[in-house]
């Protein structure tokens, strides 16, 4: 019988993509993905009821309230599943691996470029959340935070992933608004969970940095995606920051990535490199190959 890797939010962008390709980058595991149709991890008594019956060796937590809007609108809940679940799990995976999906939020994008030695000073409810749990998550020697950025992909409704929601507003015959003075490093989803799995077969915990190579302005991610989205010809409209309404933005969330580069059999790519080669190779979206590879 293999060890089973359980993989919280697995309905979500990151975690379905994480298992789609368990065959193929873990190979020795079963992997077993929980949605929250199968168990609401805010309900901390269904979580221990699933733990034993599923009795993991291995977590991989990607659940969370995920959009900094809907943690601003609801920052209990926000709360709950970010950080009270997210420790409620850590603690369940006292002695087994646990890997915690966290993200560049928890700093407040004055400097850019941040290390993992840089201090976290969130400006927002999800990076105070995510920062908060990230801080009982690295108590344990055996776990491992890894903070990743804005993640490029295709969802099961096409309603997860940043190019979908700018497609999506783009079809319905409407602007879409990218500023052009905030600053990301995207990755594709595919890429992301390459990463995960070589990070998951090394057994090296503690905090990571993970983001593309590419450090670009919302506008200019707008304009790379352009030849191969053409949904977004005539739709993207460049704007500023300061002109945002709403919850606190931080301007440049631009990540090093040197160690955990360091750890890896492949190079972490840039965006629109990746666009390219997926265009051009065919790239499968499930299935990231690295330039090399
Ligand atoms: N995607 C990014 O750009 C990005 C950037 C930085 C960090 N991250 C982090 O990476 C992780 C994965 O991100 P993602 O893009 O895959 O997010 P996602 O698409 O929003 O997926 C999160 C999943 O968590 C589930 N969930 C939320 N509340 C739950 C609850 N109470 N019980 C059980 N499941 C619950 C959601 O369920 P439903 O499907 O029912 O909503 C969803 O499937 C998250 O921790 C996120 O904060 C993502």
């Amino acid at each position: 019988m293999k060890p089973v890797v359980l993989i919280t939010g697995s309905a979500g962008l990151i975690g379905r993509y994480l298992v789609r390709t368990a065959s193929r980058w873990a190979p020795d595991w079963a992997v077993r993905g929980l949605t929250r149709a199968d168990v609401d991890l805010t309900d901390l008594a269904s979580v221990d009821n699933a733990w034993r019956s599923i009795q993991p060796a291995a977590v991989i937590h990607c659940a969370a309230i995920s959009r900094t809007k809907d943690c601003e609108q609801n920052p209990e809940l926000a709360r709950s599943i970010n950080v009270d679940a997210s420790v409620h799990l850590a603690r369940l995976s006292e002695h087994i691996p646990f890997i915690f999906l966290s993200s560049g939020e928890v700093f407040d994008g004055k400097t850019g470029w941040y290390s993992e030695a840089d201090v976290p000073s969130p400006i927002n409810v999800y990076g105070k959340t995510k920062l908060e749990a990230e801080q009982v998550v690295l108590k344990n020697p055996r776990h491992t935070v890894l903070r990743i950025v804005l993640t490029a992909g295709s969802s099961e409704n096409g309603d997860r992933s940043f190019v979908e929601d700018m497609c999506r507003v783009a079809k319905a015959g409407k602007d879409v608004t990218l500023y052009a003075d905030e600053f990301r490093c995207p990755l594709p989803a595919g890429a992301i969970v390459r990463v995960v799995w070589e990070l998951f077969g090394h057994e090296q915990p503690g905090l990571y940095h993970l983001g593309g190579q590419d450090r670009l302005s919302r506008w200019e991610i707008g304009q790379a995606l352009l030849p191969w989205y053409p949904e977004l010809m005539g739709r993207l409209v460049e704007g500023s920051a300061r002109t945002h309404v709403g919850g606190s933005r931080p301007a440049d969330l631009s990540l090093r990535c040197d160690k955990i580069q360091k750890l890896l059999s492949f190079p972490l790519p840039g965006f629109r490199s990746w666009l390219f080669a997926r265009a051009h190779r065919g790239a499968d979206l499930w299935d990231y190959q690295a330039p090399h590879s």
